[in-house]
């Protein structure tokens, strides 16, 4: 039925109207880029746009709805799309964040209220999730993803799809997704943003494109190319990567459609001479749907008049975004996700508030705890100082990339939070204390005014001064100090790479500081990035990473810093000493002169792999998160030493024990290493993990199961398998703390 009603539909079209399917225009709500179109809707009345984003409201849909059905010749609707990345108007916490809860029904329920929230507000396609894999902390849109470990990161993208398209993208409250960015865009050099890169096939084949395949599997509904230029080859213009993995090698069979303007850019990239031939190779390499850029509907008829593009892959095109448009509904009725009523009793419901707040505080990361100053008892406690740029502040609170979310009155501040949850007889003693803003000297002044930045120096703010001295003063009143801060929400995201990893402005100052006051010091950490802690970990009493936790997280950080919740969030990015180690990934290799420092004799050796001013690891590593609670782990016990290549399967058992006060949840993570391969093998990978619960004194063996196809990898030939030999396997709290035993796999 819906093959015949679209060959129908395409034998009407016109050229132009075919070529105005692939067009994709911005409404005016949200800009995402640097270029929008105004003229849009005067565009969608001439038949010339197939897909608008930006624009989202029951009313506002309906009208463009409206413009596209009644007022074009045909009347074809329209896709409706827009950026709900952790949330329409219900912000959960950012992508990163959820990734830390290591539960996959976190970031599936995530994708599952956007979902709700943005159907009922016109959206049917978000573009999201983001599968870049991220190791390099610089780059802003680190927070966007799912963190440094391609297993991790895998099993997180295919539980976002799964959220947001349901199990039927025909149903009212499920939406199309968007794989993105393909590919290799989270490895852009020195983390600067839409910048070069240059990746070897292993590490594209082993790290980049794994989650993608596995989105295809999953059966995401669209692609979006990535704006980086890939071993020379600009993504967006890639037949290799559009039409020789993804259709010929993979069988998506959804529409591709290109990042913002990425089809212009492929002219400054020096890959295409103007927008024409910016358009011919982009539409031949694969690209279905061009966004904002406007080079197809140009220059599309020309191309197909000179013989450079054929409309029978226009056709095809075409077909693709329809079968698309058919499975949404949307030619059945127009306005179906156009809800006023749906959207006021779903958005901001008491329920996606709720769950909001859950994986807020699932995703929280506890950094470090000496002597048990955290969960505080909050019948002990007299005053609380309250300080920092981020503590009542509800802008930065729900993250970048946040959709519609409101950043005005919605969110609920930490200092609400905290107000929310204790009695009178506790003071607040708030302050804001420091700046979150770059603070920067004359020159950076100079720069940063030239291209229209914010940028000032304390001497040029009175201000600064006085909020220092407040917030001492609230910290000498009061029995423990809170401290809020880290960075701001725009300092993460895209066009947001940042060259220092230390928490900006003059934050530091102030907690050193505050320091000398003797006091317990509890610091907060909101911010989209592994930064650099090394003061404030040497320093601070307690450290909770709370990423940039949503419309609920002032709720979500009270519960976890009076214990009405236990943290279980684990690092999924590892956290350098400096930017100086960057990119730092706990699945290295070994190199041929590895470093020990455990090893005293290898301490005197002056010829290893290792930094003179600098130790090689980490400050946290990947997988890392404290709990109120202690857990023991036991031996590694196997089922057997050896695994066959064939039907075979190895069990691998850890007795883990909760041994501390409380009772709470534990990752528990399975690496393991092959010690020869043809191609080298890094020193650990994550394999598998399983979140439980242990009621305290609580014992339980955790059980997984290996075979021979979890250790495949591409071989020296790049052909994929597994190869016999010496494996390690761990099981542990974090990609360092792990009980080890061994095993062969055997042909
Ligand atoms: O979806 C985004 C993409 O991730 C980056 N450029 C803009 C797009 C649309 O807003």
């Amino acid at each position: 039925e819906m093959d015949a009603f679209i060959s129908e539909l395409i034998s009407k079209m016109t050229l132009k109207e075919k070529i105005g399917q692939l067009d994709l225009q911005s409404g005016n709500r949200n800009v995402t880029g640097p270029f929008i179109n105004e003229a849009y809707e005067q565009q969608i009345r001439d038949g010339h746009v197939g897909a608008v984003f930006n624009a989202y409201g029951a009313d506002f849909t309906r009208h463009l709805q409206t413009i596209a059905t009644e007022e074009t010749r045909l009347g074809i609707p329209l896709i409706v799309g827009h950026d709900i990345i952790h949330g329409h108007k219900t912000i959960f916490p950012q992508s990163l964040g959820e990734v830390a809860s290591w539960d996959l029904n976190v970031a599936k329920m995530g994708a599952r209220v956007a979902a709700r929230e943005a159907t009922a507000d016109g959206i049917s396609w978000t573009f999201a999730p983001m599968a870049d894999l991220t190791r390099d902390p610089r780059w802003g849109r680190v927070s966007e993803g799912a963190g440094e470990d391609v297993y991790l990161a895998t099993k997180m993208s295919v539980a976002r799809v799964q959220g947001f398209q349901g199990e039927d993208l025909g149903e009212k409250d499920t939406m199309m997704a968007t794989a993105k960015h393909f590919v290799g865009y989270g490895l852009s050099q020195a983390g600067r943003d839409y910048h070069t890169t240059d990746v070897s096939d292993y590490e594209l084949w082993t790290t980049q494109m794994p989650p993608f395949k596995a989105m295809v599997d999953a059966g995401v509904a669209t692609f979006m190319t990535s704006f980086n230029d890939l071993n020379g080859i600009p993504a967006t213009g890639s037949k290799f990567l559009l039409t020789d993995v993804l259709r010929d090698q993979w069988g998506f069979e959804g529409f591709v459609v290109t990042d913002y303007t990425a089809v212009n850019e492929l002219v400054p990239h020096g890959f295409a001479r103007d927008d024409k031939h910016a358009a011919e190779i982009a539409f031949n390499a694969g690209a279905d749907m061009d966004m904002v850029g406007l080079s197809y509907i140009t220059y599309m008829e020309e191309l197909v008049a000179e013989g450079k593009v054929s409309e029978e892959k226009i056709d095809e095109s075409v077909r693709k975004i329809l079968e698309m448009k058919w499975r949404l509904g949307l030619f059945e009725d127009p306005f179906r996700y156009s809800d006023k009523a749906r959207a006021e009793r779903e958005i901001l419901s008491e329920d996606n508030l709720e769950l909001a707040r859950d994986a807020a505080r699932r995703s929280m990361v506890l950094l470090k705890n000496d002597s048990q100053t955290l969960p505080l008892n909050a019948d002990k406690i007299n005053s609380i100082a309250l300080i920092g740029p981020l503590a009542d502040n509800k802008s930065d609170i729900i993250g970048n990339w946040a959709a519609a979310g409101d950043r005005k009155t919605i969110p609920v501040s930490v200092k609400e939070g905290l107000e929310a949850r204790l009695n009178d007889d506790v003071t607040i003693n708030y302050a804001t204390g420091a700046t979150h803003s770059y603070i920067a000297d004359a020159e950076t002044v100079e720069m940063k005014t030239k291209v229209g930045m914010v940028a000032y120096t304390t001497a040029d703010n009175p201000q600064l001064e006085k909020d220092f001295k407040a917030a001492i003063e609230a910290a000498k009143k009061s029995d423990v100090i809170v401290l809020a801060m880290g960075e701001q929400e725009r300092m993460s995201g895209e066009a947001a790479s940042r060259v220092e990893l230390g928490l900006p402005g003059n934050q530091v100052e102030l907690m050193k500081e505050l320091k000398k006051l003797n006091k317990p010091m509890v610091l907060v950490l909101m911010s989209g990035r592994p930064n650099d802690l090394r003061w404030e970990d040497a320093n601070m009493d307690a450290i909770l990473h709370t990423w940039f936790p949503g419309t609920s997280g002032g709720h979500a950080i009270a519960d976890v810093l009076f214990g009405d919740y236990n943290p279980s969030g684990k690092l999924p990015m590892t956290f350098p000493r400096s930017v100086g180690q960057v990119p730092l990934y706990y699945n290295m290799k070994n190199t041929g002169r590895p470093y020990d420092a455990e090893n005293e004799n290898q301490r005197q050796e002056h010829y290893k792999s290792r930094y003179d001013d600098s130790p090689n690891t980490p400050l946290y590593e990947f997988g890392f998160g404290l709990s109120y609670t202690t857990f023991h782990y036991g031996d590694v016990v196997l089922s057997s030493n050896e695994l066959k290549m064939n039907d075979d399967e190895l069990k691998v058992t850890v007795k883990v024990t909760n041994t501390g006060d409380y009772a709470g949840e534990e990752v528990v993570q399975l690496y393991t290493r092959q010690l020869v391969g043809t191609t080298t093998r890094p020193v650990k990978e994550l394999k598998g993990f399983q979140k439980i619960h242990f009621e305290k004194g609580e014992s339980k063996e955790v059980t997984f199961t290996l075979t021979a196809e979890d250790l495949a990898f591409y071989r020296g030939d790049m052909s994929w398998g597994s190869e016999a030999g010496d494996f390690h396997v761990f099981v542990g709290t974090s990609s360092d703390k792990v009980q080890k035993a061994e095993f062969k796999l055997v042909d």
